[in-house]
C-alpha cells in the first residue's frame, strides 16, 4: 500500500478520481486536502466527504486548505461542475464530523513524520505552494508528486493555451514547479482529453452495479450536457481519474522529461511552458505525459469501480 495525500477541488472528475483511488485498494490515503478551484474549498470539502460516504470509507479525514489563490481572484468552474460542484445532483448525505481545517498544516506534518508519502494533486496547486512556502524542508521527504494540470501540445480549456488548474492559480503552479525538490509528473490535457466517459459505458455500469452507477450518472449528467453544448461531444472528459491511474501504473502514459514553467501574467496566464527544445538550458523539473492508452485506462477504471466476473468490457470502449 503506497501512502498518499490527495489534494483536490471536488469537482465531478475529482469525485471519480477519489473513488478510483479508494476502490483500487492499493493506496493508503492519509487524507484529502481541499483547495478552492472548481468550487470554493468549503463546498469541495463537503463533496469529498460525500464521496467517502458513497465509497463506505469511514477513516479518511478531509482537511480544508487555502480558500483563495495566492494572487489572483478565485474563479470557480461552477458552470462546468454545477453550483454544488457535483453536477447539481443535490444528493448530500455526508458526515460533517470528518471535515477539519488546516489542510496546509496537515500536508506539512504528514511529510515531516513520514518519508514515503506521495501527493496526487487534482486541483490548483495553492495548498502545495503554501506548504512549500511554510516549510520547504519537509518536501525532501516527498516520494513522488503527480499533478493533473497543464497542456503541452494541445490547446487549453480556459484559454487557447491554459488548462483550468494552472489558470486558476498560476502563481502557485509556477512556485511548485520551481521549488519542489522532486520532479513533477504532469498529467495534462494532452492525455486527459482522451479519457471520455460515454453513455455506452454508463449504461454498462448500470448493468453491473446500480448503486455506484447511479452515483456516476447523477454527478455526470450536468457535465455531459456541458460537453455537448460547448464541445459537441456525447459524453464527458474525466481528467482527474487518469492522474490516479497513472500514479498506480505509470506505464499507462508515454512521457518526456523537460523543464516546465507556468506563465503568471499577460494573455498566456496559466500556460504550462514545456521547454522540450531546451531553449532555457535548465535541468528538467517535470515528467510530462504526452500520450495514453485510453482503452487500457477505461478498462482498469471499470474493473476497479465495477468489479465483475464474466463481462468483457473491451467491446464497449
Ligand atoms: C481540471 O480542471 C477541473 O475542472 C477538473 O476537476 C480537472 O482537475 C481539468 O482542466
Ligand atoms: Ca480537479
Amino acid at each position: 500500500m503506497r501512502k498518499v495525500i490527495i489534494d483536490c477541488d471536488p469537482g465531478i472528475d475529482d469525485a471519480l478520481a477519489i473513488t478510483l483511488a479508494i476502490k483500487s485498494q492499493k493506496l493508503d490515503i492519509l487524507g484529502l486536502t481541499i483547495c478552492s478551484g472548481n468550487v470554493p474549498a468549503e463546498i469541495g470539502a463537503k463533496n469529498a466527504s460525500r464521496v467517502l460516504e458513497i465509497c463506505e470509507d469511514a477513516n479518511i479525514p478531509v482537511y480544508i486548505g487555502e480558500e483563495t489563490p495566492l494572487v489572483r481572484k478565485l474563479i470557480t468552474a461552477q458552470d462546468t461542475h454545477g453550483e454544488d460542484g457535483l453536477g447539481e445532483a443535490y444528493d448530500m448525505n455526508y458526515d460533517s464530523n470528518r471535515i477539519k481545517k488546516g489542510g496546509v498544516q496537515f500536508i506539512i506534518d504528514t511529510l515531516k513524520n513520514n518519508n514515503d508519502i506521495s501527493i496526487i494533486a487534482l486541483g490548483p496547486l495553492t495548498n502545495i505552494a503554501m506548504a512549500l512556502r511554510q516549510n520547504k524542508e519537509v518536501f525532501n521527504n516527498l516520494n513522488s508528486f503527480v499533478s493533473m494540470g497543464g497542456a503541452f501540445r494541445i490547446h487549453g480549456n480556459c484559454s487557447p493555451v491554459a488548462e483550468f488548474n494552472y489558470w486558476v492559480d498560476p502563481d502557485a503552479a509556477n512556485e511548485v514547479y520551481q521549488n519542489l525538490p522532486t520532479k513533477i509528473h504532469m498529467v495534462g490535457l494532452d492525455v486527459t482529453r482522451k479519457i471520455v466517459l460515454t453513455p455506452n459505458i454508463i449504461e454498462l455500469m448500470h448493468r453491473i452495479d446500480t448503486k455506484m452507477a447511479k452515483f456516476v450518472e447523477d454527478i455526470t449528467r450536468f457535465y455531459i450536457d456541458f460537453h455537448w453544448e460547448y464541445e459537441k461531444i456525447i459524453g464527458c472528459v474525466i481528467n482527474d481519474p487518469l492522474a490516479v491511474a497513472y500514479f498506480l501504473d505509470p506505464s499507462l502514459c508515454q512521457t518526456i522529461e523537460s523543464y516546465v514553467q507556468v506563465v503568471t501574467t499577460g494573455e498566456a496566464i496559466g500556460q504550462s511552458m514545456v521547454d522540450s527544445g531546451n531553449f532555457y538550458r535548465k535541468p528538467s523539473n517535470a515528467v510530462i505525459a504526452v500520450d495514453v492508452d485510453s482503452k487500457r485506462f477505461m478498462k482498469t477504471f471499470l474493473n476497479t469501480l465495477f468489479p465483475h466476473d464474466e463481462i468483457e468490457v473491451e467491446a464497449y470502449l
